[in-house]
């Protein structure tokens, strides 16, 4: 459903096909997908002819991962939740108790595929989902393909959606994608994002290259800088043991934060179509500038929250005391950057990515900030100051777009202040509850890949962290932690942009 059609109500359902879901038990499936498959079975989107297997190590029989999941659905779906509408998709969930690492697992569920497409007219059309540690990902497709469970025919489709992290750097990245290319075409595989699921990200293409009036501005030559910032008020919870591993940069920066920096900085693609699209982002990573061992120590700056108090009051404990963290963790759980593209459109134009845990909000957005205007006319005023025409994509909470521009304030003096004009999505077109999988689950069961990510997308996404990576690795340990939670990160961020002369902005979700 991306982007042709925007309203749930006016797609048509997915081809018949069952969804097997690797990491069945987990946190991930518990959360977002089994919700995701909710919403979509509550709009009819998903076919008569549909089932689910859900796949993993515990004892549990169909009833029992039924009522497991029927425990959480509710909180996890939210406002409106439909009893009768879960009933019915629960028929159509089934659990199969297995070792993901032992072959035999897989034989058996090639026989229950087989049964369940007897019983259920499913076309022999599988989506694997794989919700598991990334370790597992090669082992898997291995076992698949052993069982003959990719192969494809005129007929019937096989696809399987792999969550993040891809690999942990580009060398692992390009290893990972040269094994499942030995099973798997590429256009089999569809390596996810959630990022690319919410419906602002898409939105910024719809209101750049829907819009005649934005295009001719979008450019070195009116833009003066873009700051892109994904704010968590969250901690680590119960990732420790992951987060230890992965940090605030490989976490975020390759995959969200470029993900957003690719659709506002991309070229318009000649078409919707998975490849147009997905060529133009890879032209935007490839532009930017890898930074040099110098530049890192100017341009990328890493914190790791303390202890602190968040604004409703809350006194939360650092990370380092979080389960799974070690006492003396010199993980970042704050990235800054500055980066730059080398091409027509951005040469010259900073764009400064930040992102972290327990700072003040939880809120994404995208700022561009626009050239001055010349003051010549004013400097005889009482305009003693004029604040830079700012367009805001917010991402979340509250989707919408803000501009703030100069306005005469009303006198007979000639003074500017400066006003927003805002747009709130659901305002306009209300709230279609979601987790943000809804859309992906769907576009990969009829065959899009717009939205998902190309294997050279993500080996890219690696290159541009790597030069960050390897000189903090050189570094001797950081000094954390270095900022408290409940603020808004390392006062080194601040001069991030400060020797550039620029400000962040300030981010203020009470007006939202
Ligand atoms: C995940 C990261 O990919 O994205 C998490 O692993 C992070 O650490 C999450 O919290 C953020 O997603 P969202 O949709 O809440 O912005």
């Amino acid at each position: 459903m991306s982007l042709q059609q925007t309203n749930f109500a006016e797609a048509p359902p997915a081809p018949p096909n069952i969804m097997i879901i690797f990491g069945a038990g987990g946190d991930l499936t518990s959360r977002k997908l089994i919700p995701a498959l909710y919403h979509l079975y509550r709009a009819n989107l998903l076919p008569d002819s549909f089932a689910v297997v859900g796949l993993d190590r515990q004892e549990l029989t169909d009833d029992s991962y039924r009522e497991q999941l029927g425990g959480h659905i509710r909180e996890h779906v939210g406002d409106g939740f439909d009893r009768k509408v879960w009933d019915r998709l629960c028929q159509r969930i089934h659990f199969m108790c297995g070792d993901i690492k032992d072959p035999q697992t897989y034989e058996s569920l090639n026989e229950l595929l087989l049964s369940i497409d007897e019983q259920r007219s499913t076309d022999n059309n599988y989506l694997f989902y794989l919700a598991v540690p990334p370790s597992l990902f090669g082992e898997i497709t291995d076992h698949l393909a052993d069982n003959s469970l990719l192969t494809e025919s005129d007929s019937d489709w096989r696809r399987v959606i792999i969550e993040k992290p891809f690999g942990h750097d580009a060398e692992s990245a390009r290893a990972l994608n040269q094994r499942l290319h030995r099973h798997l075409t590429e256009q089999q595989i569809y390596r996810i994002d959630h990022y690319l699921g919410k419906e602002t990200v898409q939105n910024i293409m719809v209101f750049r290259f829907a819009n005649g009036f934005i295009e001719p501005l979008w450019n070195r030559h009116h833009i003066d800088h873009v700051q892109i910032t994904v704010a968590e008020s969250v901690g680590v919870e119960h990732r420790g043991l992951y987060y230890e591993e992965a940090g605030a940069l490989r976490d975020m920066v390759p995959n969200h934060l470029l993900v957003l920096l690719g659709f506002l900085a991309m070229e318009p693609p000649n078409s919707f179509d998975a490849y147009a699209v997905r060529d133009e982002i890879n032209k935007v990573l490839d532009a930017i500038q890898p930074l040099t061992p110098e530049q890192v120590l100017q341009h990328a700056v890493r914190g790791q929250y303390g202890e602190g108090i968040m604004p409703n009051g809350d006194k939360v404990s650092a990370y380092r005391n979080s389960p799974g963290v070690a006492a003396t963790s010199h993980t970042e759980t704050y990235a800054a950057l500055r980066l730059g593209m080398d091409n027509w459109r951005w040469a010259g134009v900073p764009f400064y990515l930040r992102t972290g845990k327990r700072l003040a909000e939880q809120y994404s957005e995208v700022a561009i900030q626009f050239k001055n205007a010349p003051r010549t006319m004013f400097k005889n005023t009482e305009t003693k100051h004029m604040d830079p025409d700012m367009l805001v994509l917010r991402i979340q909470p509250n989707q919408g777009i803000q501009m703030s521009f100069g306005a005469k304030v009303p006198g007979p003096t000639m003074r500017v202040d400066t006003v927003n004009m805002d747009f709130s999505y659901s305002d306009y077109f209300g709230n279609e509850p979601a987790t943000g999988y809804e859309t992906l689950i769907y576009d990969c069961m009829n065959g899009d890949a717009t939205l998902f990510k190309h294997a050279g997308t993500v080996e890219k996404g690696w290159e541009i962290v790597e030069s960050v990576l390897d000189v903090w690795k050189a570094l001797p340990p950081r000094d954390f932690p270095n900022y408290s939670a409940g603020s808004w990160g390392p006062s080194a961020a601040g001069d991030l942009l400060k020797i550039d002369g620029r400000l962040w902005r300030r981010i203020n979700t009470d007006r939202l």
